[in-house]
């Protein structure tokens, strides 16, 4: 049984002040042993914040991206151990608006999964097709490509340690989710990569994350599909009550 994982990605929204209110308000809506994983990623300026507003609270902060150096001159960068200095256990790797407004590519994201393992960090890498990918039938080959191109030699045992998330770039902050069957399809299709590639029992252990205008009044259908074993939140993250609502599906 993979147990699930919600997820909030904040993207550039939320001063410092607000990031501790929306902890002040969210803490008390979601349970001490709650039956999912509860992630979130403020900007890299909040996370010191949020990981001393969650700290005991079953609640992992994550970093939204960050370099594969160590360290170097690399102006505007953030290496993964500053991440975990800061108290992040996670760090979203890949993001659509990443790939789409920063040039990251298959190799860049496969450098960052690599560093983020090193630092002990938890990858969660983002994959997902273009609504013209999609309209073109090229939905099963771009997450192929993306699939073996990102992970490219990880061994099964780093594979063990990340998390999927599949984000089809059309439902990213439209309001227009995938239909659960069209999030599982691509879901499904995504554990036969991992099975070919790495294992069937790394298969069955991944857990694969569906992004795409998720709120708290479709997280159910979502959540029902056996293939969706958690979300990832954009908009509805922002406010403590709608992600509390989505935590506690
Ligand atoms: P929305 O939930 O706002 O559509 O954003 C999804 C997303 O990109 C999460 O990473």
């Amino acid at each position: 049984m993979r147990r699930p994982v919600i997820a909030g990605n904040w993207k550039m929204y939320k001063t410092q002040e607000e990031t501790r209110a929306f902890f002040e308000a969210f803490k008390p809506l979601v349970p001490a042993t709650p039956e999912c994983d509860i992630v979130v990623a403020p900007p890299f300026i909040s996370l010191a914040i949020a990981s001393a507003a969650a700290h005991g609270s079953p609640i992992m902060i994550a970093a939204q991206n960050a370099h594969w150096e160590r360290e170097g001159a690399f102006t505007g960068e953030i290496s993964m151990r500053m991440i975990t200095d800061a108290g992040g256990k996670a760090v979203l790797i890949g993001h659509s608006e990443r790939r789409q407004y920063f040039g990251e590519t298959d190799e860049s994201v496969n450098r960052k999964v690599k560093a983020a393992l090193e630092a002990k960090l938890t990858p969660i890498v983002c994959v997902g097709e273009s609504l013209a990918q999609r309209e073109s039938h090229l939905t099963h080959s771009i997450l192929k490509r993306q699939f073996e191109g990102g992970l490219d030699a990880l061994t099964e045992h780093e594979f063990s340690r990340i998390l999927l998330a599949y984000e089809p770039v059309w439902a990213i902050g439209t309001g227009k989710t995938a239909t659960p069957e069209m999030a599982a399809d691509a879901h499904r299709y995504l554990r036969e990569l991992a099975a070919t590639v790495f294992s069937p029992s790394q298969a069955a252990g991944i857990r694969i994350l569906y992004g795409g205008s998720v709120k708290p009044d479709n997280i159910k259908g979502l959540m029902a599909q056996a293939e969706i074993d958690g979300a990832l939140v954009g908009g509805a993250s922002l406010d403590a009550k709608s992600f509390a609502a989505i935590v506690n599906f």
